[in-house]
């Protein structure tokens, strides 16, 4: 079984992907929905919700864990992987190295949570494996209360203002790529793609969820089954999550103690 874990529901958009690359493979997904946003706290706290998340993942013993959130990535993966037996599989590098093949000009844009821009691991990863690059960031935490809100439609007027407003410093700069450095994004790829016409955007969690399929060794050992798990409210995440993941979703089953919380 593989785990598929994030703050909510942006960790879908690398299930989807996973699900299709890996059809005879059974998922578990864990959305820490009673403590997201991650992006707006410190990194510490962060790497202790990771820590409270994957203590509670270990449990099912999973084959391997894809964490499905640029936040987590960032802040905290280098600490997970040596605490945890099982293979972590992040968003930051295959996102990294997707951009690094898309870019024409040069200039690549990563948009991401407050944690995920201030920690800097996207662009440090970025211009060492390319130092000829230009790199610009922007922090869009708006972005993902839109995305749990579920108002993502391409013309929604409140996510387009907010995506021009963030917008804007990469159209000034010509990027020709954009990183969608936080697993909720491309769930605005359409609002984000009318605001950056032409630019590639990349989509971090499915380029983690390509890099789990390729690393995966031998056949498929499930039936494709899928559970679903969350910290708090399950009917709100059920009702949007459907949406998302573009096929039905298994009743989520409420997670982690109330005193752990
Ligand atoms: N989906 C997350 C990410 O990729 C986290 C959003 C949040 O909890 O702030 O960064």
């Amino acid at each position: 079984m593989i785990a598929v874990y994030d703050s909510g529901l942006g960790g879908l958009t690398a299930l989807r992907e996973a699900r299709r690359l890996l059809p005879g493979e059974d998922f578990m997904y864990f959305g820490d929905t009673a403590r997201i946003p991650y992006g707006t706290r410190s990194a510490e706290i962060i790497r202790a919700y990771a820590r409270q998340s994957l203590d509670f993942l270990a449990v099912f013993s999973p084959e391997a864990v894809l964490i499905a959130c640029g936040t987590v990535s960032s802040v905290a993966l280098p600490m997970l992987k040596e605490r945890y037996p099982f293979p972590l599989y992040g968003v930051l590098q295959p996102a990294v190295r997707a951009a690094c093949a898309a870019t024409r000009n040069r200039r690549v844009g990563v948009i991401g949570t407050q944690a995920t821009v201030s920690c800097g691991r996207f662009r440090a990863e970025l211009e060492e494996k390319r130092p000829d690059l230009s790199v610009f960031q922007a922090a869009c935490p708006l972005f993902v209360s839109l995305a749990e809100e579920g108002w993502t439609a391409p013309d929604d007027p409140v996510a387009s203002a907010a995506a021009r407003r963030y917008l804007d410093c990469f159209l000034q700069a010509g990027t020709d790529t954009l990183i969608l450095g936080c697993t909720h994004f491309p769930l605005l790829s359409g609002v984000i793609q009318r605001i950056l016409p032409g630019v590639t955007l990349i989509d971090s969690g499915a380029c983690a969820a390509r890099d789990l399929a390729a690393a995966l060794p031998g056949p498929a050992s499930g039936r494709g089954t899928l559970s679903c798990y969350v910290s708090d409210a399950p009917e709100h995440f059920a009702r949007l999550a459907e949406r998302f993941l573009n096929e039905p979703l298994p009743r989520p089953t409420l997670a982690l103690s109330r005193s752990a919380l």
